[in-house]
């Protein structure tokens, strides 16, 4: 198999919750690779940042400010996209949050926030996302960072999180099947990461915890699965990856 970057250098990609983790490591290297990448957050000014340290590269990168769970700012901000960058060509749904939680005497906002950021925030961008394919003839790519705890739950606390997570294992599927029935070339694939060392994993307090007990991966490990999965040619699509560190216990 030929694998390559090349068709999708100049055009435009959308990663949300590129101010962060795998995000920010994605936009940054498909900036490498020469495509216009617009990062999506709440904390525009880190990918503005990130922005400035990358100028000379061979692509480019934006900022726009998004709340991923704002039904109405995710629409208005995928036309301004294609108003002024272009078609998309590729989404990558990043943006996601933890909380340990239960569901005995378990905080209802919690629950919310986590499905409103992992589930609806993904379910509205990729209807934008396709929409924008479908109108400019664009055989592109949808890429869904899922989690390990999207196939399997390793203790409890992982509760609504996994069940987020579980959703967009079957989302992936079920959007798959979607384009197979629409006749559509555009690929979907699922990345599902054990441990990587973020800001999302510093928020559960395993770093307190021993990293030989919890080993990682890297974000630029992620970065690099879906740079592989975007770089397969056109008859070959990726639907599932899991990429795990060494020495992982689930
Ligand atoms: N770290 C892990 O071990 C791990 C393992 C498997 C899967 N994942 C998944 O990988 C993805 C990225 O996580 P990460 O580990 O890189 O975490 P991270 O460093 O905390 O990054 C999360 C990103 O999501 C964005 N985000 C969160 N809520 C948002 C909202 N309401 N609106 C817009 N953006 C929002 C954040 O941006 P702002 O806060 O600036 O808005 C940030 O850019 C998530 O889907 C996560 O579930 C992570």
């Amino acid at each position: 198999m030929v694998l390559s970057m090349e068709r999708w250098r100049g055009k435009v990609a959308v990663v949300t919750g590129a101010s962060s983790g795998i995000g920010a490591a994605l936009a940054q290297e498909l900036v490498e690779y020469g495509l216009k990448v617009v990062g999506l957050a709440r904390r525009v000014e880190r990918i503005e940042k990130m922005a400035k340290n990358m100028a000379g590269k061979s692509g480019v990168l934006h900022g726009l400010k998004v709340d991923i769970t704002k039904t109405e700012e995710i629409i208005e901000t995928f036309k301004i996209i294609e108003k002024r960058f272009g078609p998309i060509h590729i989404l990558v749904n990043n943006a996601g949050v933890f909380e340990a939680t239960t569901l005995i005497g378990g905080d209802i906002d919690k629950w919310k926030k986590i499905f409103d950021t992992n589930v609806m925030g993904l379910c509205v961008a990729t209807r934008e996302a396709i929409d924008s394919m479908n109108r400019n003839n664009v055989d592109g790519h949808i890429i869904h960072i899922n989690s390990v705890v999207g196939h399997l739950v390793p203790f409890e606390t992982v509760n609504v999180y996994s069940a987020s997570k579980y959703a967009v294992t079957a989302l992936t599927e079920t959007l798959r099947i979607e384009l197979l029935k629409a006749e559509s070339k555009i690929k979907v694939t699922s990345i599902s990461p054990g441990f990587v060392h973020t800001e999302l994993i510093e928020a559960t307090g395993l770093t307190s915890v021993s990293f030989d007990e919890f080993p990682t991966l890297r974000p630029e490990d992620v970065a690099d699965t879906a740079v592989y999965a975007l770089s397969t040619p056109s008859h070959v699509q990726v639907s599932e990856v899991m990429v795990r560190p060494i020495g992982a216990k689930f």
